[in-house]
């Protein structure tokens, strides 16, 4: 199954309860918007994914029936919403808040090809999430962030777009995919470890 395929799943098809993210179809599009492109070349190559915000582990089930070889690792702060009927093989779950720095202790010199924060969607937290992480992918390896809020969540008269811009790298890609659905947060800020552009 290639991840476009998934656009495709009708609704008798029990992957559709499976892989209940919102990354699918029918809500952000972000599997066939951007993923799909990004990771079907690469699917029986990735090793190792970690994914920030978890809740029943539907995108994780998703990521790690996609991507063959690879173990899926998640953070949340809060692993009990993790849906016990989830099939756990090659998913490593991790209570803890990723924005704190302690949260690099876990992993033990795993080096990710990828990294998607789908937690807090609070800019100061995806900024402390990414200084934290972001040294753990590989020498080409992605880190997304995902859903950027139209304002800070905190303070609305700041624009979250522009604070990643003066916080992250200056590499930085911003994917506004907000006109294709006309939703307000259907933006994604992707950085590519070690490559400048
Ligand atoms: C949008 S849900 C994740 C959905 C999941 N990725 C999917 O697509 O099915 C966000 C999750 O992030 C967690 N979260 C919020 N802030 C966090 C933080 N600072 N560190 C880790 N997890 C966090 C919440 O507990 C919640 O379960």
């Amino acid at each position: 199954m290639s991840l476009v395929d998934l656009d495709k799943i009708d609704a008798n098809d029990d992957r559709k309860d499976r892989y209940h993210t919102d990354k699918c179809c029918g809500f952000h599009n972000y599997i066939r918007l951007l993923y799909a492109g990004a990771f079907d070349p690469i699917r029986d190559r990735v090793t190792h994914v970690l994914e920030l915000g978890v809740r029943e582990g539907y995108s994780h089930a998703l990521w790690r029936d996609f991507f063959t070889l690879a173990t899926v690792y998640g953070v949340d702060t809060d692993i009990s919403l993790f849906k016990a009927t989830q099939d756990t093989t090659r998913i490593t779950l991790i209570q803890g808040n990723a924005a704190d720095r302690g949260i690099v202790d876990h992993f033990n010199g795993v080096q990710f090809d990828i990294i998607i924060d789908d937690a807090s969607h609070i800019v100061a937290e995806q900024v402390a999430a990414f200084n934290n992480l972001h040294k753990l992918l590989k020498p080409g390896g992605h880190y997304y962030i995902e859903d950027i809020q139209p304002q800070d969540l905190v303070d609305a008269t700041l624009t979250p777009i522009d604070e990643l811009r003066k916080a992250l790298p200056e590499s930085i890609i911003v994917h506004d995919l907000r006109d294709v659905h006309k939703i307000p947060d259907n933006v994604i800020v992707e950085y590519v470890h070690g490559i400048q552009i």
